[in-house]
């Protein structure tokens, strides 16, 4: 409001800030992990507004501050509310039930009121930041309760969310016991933008069946407390990236001459296959490294000749689930590699590292197949940073069908990874595959990411928030 001392008219608000502090006091802050931070930060340092969320780090207690163009403003979180709200609620309960129960999620009341407490605070903190009148983009799973709480705080606000990751059909979001309250958190948007279509019409069925409320095409008609009602829009925005960065970078004199560097050093493999993924169970690093074994083993595939790359980055490392699947994964790199690895050549080069953008893109030019194969994924955004490094128009994308990319990438393979014996089809063709086809291909993929950027997606939304103050008004 206007007594407070610096106020935006317009806020972004999402659980992590775009930089994480760290104990080391020679790099105190690192860029933070995840698709999320990949697609709002180019955005945000173009645009002049405020950043609200965490920093990272449990107990940082920081004053509002400017880093890279960005204006940031740093919610506290003890020790407690990481445990309760982040690894919980947000990461133990939602994130598995969103993501089609691939892990089972665990049901908490401790872990819920945790949640409610702390998108208070978000809300608080929003509400803080915002000038009067201002727009308000709340984002992702973490912060469900925010819009509805924000609009009982500020109801002159003009509210988006962007949910990044799926939402569930309804026979499995309705396992969740706060069903309602999570749909009226959301509904507190006047705009509540999804990665897919499906996405967007599996939340207006949950809204139809729980809330009994009306739902036509995508307009939801919200009763209001005090009588009346309003229209709420839930619609899908595809999210993508900064093409013309991943185009600089991978025309960079350094970037290639470090993909060179690396090919070498693998010891000039015929050809090198990539896997590139936070270190999550919803990203089928299990199913690929089966089929990428057993191809091996059968003999279809050479040591000799082809490598994989697999960079698994860290994430979310006291949670049960993500502690399992690291020995998961690590137990399979070991055994595949092994028993068939020579002393010159390894199958499966394993990095549980996160990595700086240019050695991405250098990582994405040595990749002669990419392997993204996703049980369930919002977007993923890695497969469309392969597909805009590649200039050169080679290199061929294997796609599950379970990724949101899957609805926009048509011209990749497309699998299914719980199908191994396709799978291992799939990766021979790929391993295969002509430089016509692969050019045609990638001409194709390569068209619809330059046709839509991270921006198009920012100028959608952000149109769609300006027409619903147009009908305010
Ligand atoms: C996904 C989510 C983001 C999240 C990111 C990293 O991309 O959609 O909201 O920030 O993963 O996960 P983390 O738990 O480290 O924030």
């Amino acid at each position: 409001m206007t007594d407070h001392a610096a106020v935006s008219d317009f806020v972004v608000v999402s659980n992590r800030l775009p930089v994480d502090r760290t104990d080391d006091p020679e790099e105190p802050w690192r860029r933070s992990p995840g698709g999320l931070v990949t697609a709002l930060a180019p955005f945000m340092r173009r645009t002049d507004g405020a950043w609200v969320g965490w920093p990272g780090q449990a107990g940082v207690e920081l004053d509002p501050f400017e880093t890279d163009g960005m204006q940031l403003v740093p919610v506290t979180l003890s020790a407690e509310d990481v445990e309760l709200y982040y690894e919980g609620f947000s990461n133990d309960t939602i994130w598995p039930l969103y993501h089609d129960v691939i892990s089972p999620p665990r049901y908490r009341r401790e872990w819920w009121q945790a949640y409610v407490r702390v998108n208070r605070r978000f809300a608080e903190a929003a509400a803080a930041a915002a000038a009067d009148g201002a727009t308000v983009w709340v984002h992702d799973y973490q912060l469900q309760l925010v819009p509805k709480l924000l609009r009982e705080l500020r109801p002159d606000l003009v509210i988006g969310y962007f949910h990044h990751i799926p939402f569930p059909a309804y026979g499995l979001y309705s396992q969740l016991p706060w069903r309602r309250q999570v749909l009226e958190g959301l509904l507190g948007a006047d705009v509540i933008g999804f990665q897919r279509v499906a996405d967007a019409s599996n939340f207006a069925r949950s809204v139809r069946r729980q809330l009994r409320y009306d739902t036509k095409a995508t307009g939801i008609t919200v009763p209001q407390p005090g009588g009346g009602e309003r229209l709420a829009l839930a619609k899908a925005f595809p999210i993508s990236i900064d093409v013309d960065d991943y185009v600089q970078l991978a025309h960079s004199p350094a970037v290639r001459a470090r993909a060179a560097e690396i090919r070498e050093s693998l010891g000039n493999p015929k050809k090198v296959l990539l896997g590139v993924d936070r270190l999550d169970y919803t990203k089928g690093i299990g199913h690929r490294l089966k089929a990428f074994g057993e191809l091996l083993d059968d003999g279809r595939l050479d040591v000799e000749d082809v490598t994989l790359i697999q960079v698994a980055s860290p994430s979310r490392e006291r949670v049960d689930a993500y502690m399992q699947l690291r020995d998961e994964v690590e137990l399979a790199v070991g055994r595949i590699n092994g028993s068939v690895d020579t002393v010159g050549h390894t199958a499966i080069r394993y990095l549980h590292q996160s990595f700086p953008r240019e050695e991405m893109v250098a990582l994405y030019l040595v990749a002669d197949v990419m392997l993204v194969t996703a049980l369930r994924d919002g977007m993923n955004l890695v497969a469309k940073e392969y597909v805009a490094s590649r200039i050169d128009n080679r290199g061929v994308l294997v796609l599950s069908e379970f990724a949101g990319a899957a609805d926009e990438l048509g011209s990749a393979i497309r699998i299914n990874p719980h199908d191994i014996d396709a799978l291992k089809d799939e990766i021979v063709r790929a391993i295969e595959m002509t430089p016509a086809e692969q050019g045609r291909r990638m001409r194709a993929l390569r068209r619809r990411v330059s046709d839509h950027t991270v921006d198009d997606w920012s100028r959608d939304f952000l149109a769609a928030l300006d027409a619903a103050r147009q009908a305010r008004s």
